[in-house]
């Protein structure tokens, strides 16, 4: 069966008449929000979605609040037409892509700050990032105005953010989390992956090697999360050329970092490692460390 080209739609104003439309005639709304660049890791999220939805909203915007200065904002991957393609191919009925301006007009002052657990790990290598993603999200949510939004596992800090901003702001909206999706080397799949060179391509299924390592000797037991994240250092820092910003052994649910020997609790192993100048992150959650 030929797939079905999404509509584009860039007001945010024609997107909420859409959307009100929409939950008039009864329709429940699943929303996967996006910066493009749209790989199996994105597509999974949305061929979730459409199981879960009348109608699937899927948005693209490369979202300028959430990069810092420096960071990958002018060269991060845009490709509309192939990300509406695919957007289509997984069931996509609507793709909202607004510009920065319509997002952000002339005297734009509102943003939203999650305290607590954005100060560490991405938080504290990215000033500001969630505050930029705290913010867009929200103005997402209430433009798209769905009844249930994905996110990916990937990124496990933004989830968690996200999770105790809807929270803390009573948005009734139901939030799925999917499950990190891997290329057959381990690989997390990412949108900033197309930046790595052969060889650090090559490279980098260590980061995934790693997270496995310290998830086997958490749950083996009696071994201290600094010992772990040790030995996780040493096989990235021996099998390749990646410069390791953190590891992290920490509570799952305070994002705190955990010191002794970790038995009771879920747990969230994470990195971030820079190969050149692609910054790539992973995790492991392990639900309890002995389970
Ligand atoms: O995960 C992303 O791609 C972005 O952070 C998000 C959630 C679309 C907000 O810009």
């Amino acid at each position: 069966m030929p797939t079905a080209i999404p509509i584009v739609e860039r007001s945010p104003v024609a997107m909420q008449r859409m959307a009100d439309a929409w939950r008039m005639a009864g329709k429940r709304i699943a929303f996967v929000p996006t910066m493009g660049g749209l790989h199996e890791g994105h597509t999974t999220l949305m061929r979730n979605a459409r199981h879960n939805a009348d109608v699937l909203v899927a948005s693209v915007f490369v979202n300028p609040t959430q990069f810092g200065k420096g960071e990958d904002f002018e060269r991060y991957p845009r490709m509309l037409d192939r990300d509406v393609q695919r957007a289509g191919e997984a069931g996509v009925d609507l793709v909202f892509a607004p510009d920065a301006g319509a997002m952000y007009p002339a005297g734009y002052g509102t943003y939203v700050d999650v305290e607590g657990i954005t100060t560490v790990l991405e938080g504290a290598a990215r000033p500001g990032h969630f505050r930029g993603v705290a913010t867009v999200v929200t103005k997402l949510l209430n433009i798209v105005k769905p009844h249930v939004v994905y996110f990916g596992q990937k990124d496990a800090q933004q989830v968690a953010v996200i999770m105790r901003m809807m929270n803390d702001l009573n948005i009734d909206i139901t939030l799925v989390v999917v499950p990190t999706v891997r290329e057959p080397d381990g690989l997390a799949m990412s949108s900033r992956n197309i930046y790595l060179t052969e060889q650090q391509r090559s490279e980098s299924p260590v980061l995934y090697r790693a997270l496995q390592l310290g998830e086997r000797r958490l749950r083996q037991g009696k071994v201290h999360a600094a010992d772990a994240t040790k030995e996780m250092r040493a096989l990235i820092a021996t099998s390749s050329s990646g410069v390791i910003e953190y590891i992290s052994i920490a509570d799952a649910g305070s994002l705190q970092e955990l010191h002794g020997p970790v038995v009771d609790r879920p747990v969230l192993i994470s990195l971030a490692v820079r190969f050149g100048t692609t910054r790539l992150i992973d995790n492991i959650l392990i639900p309890l460390a002995h389970s």
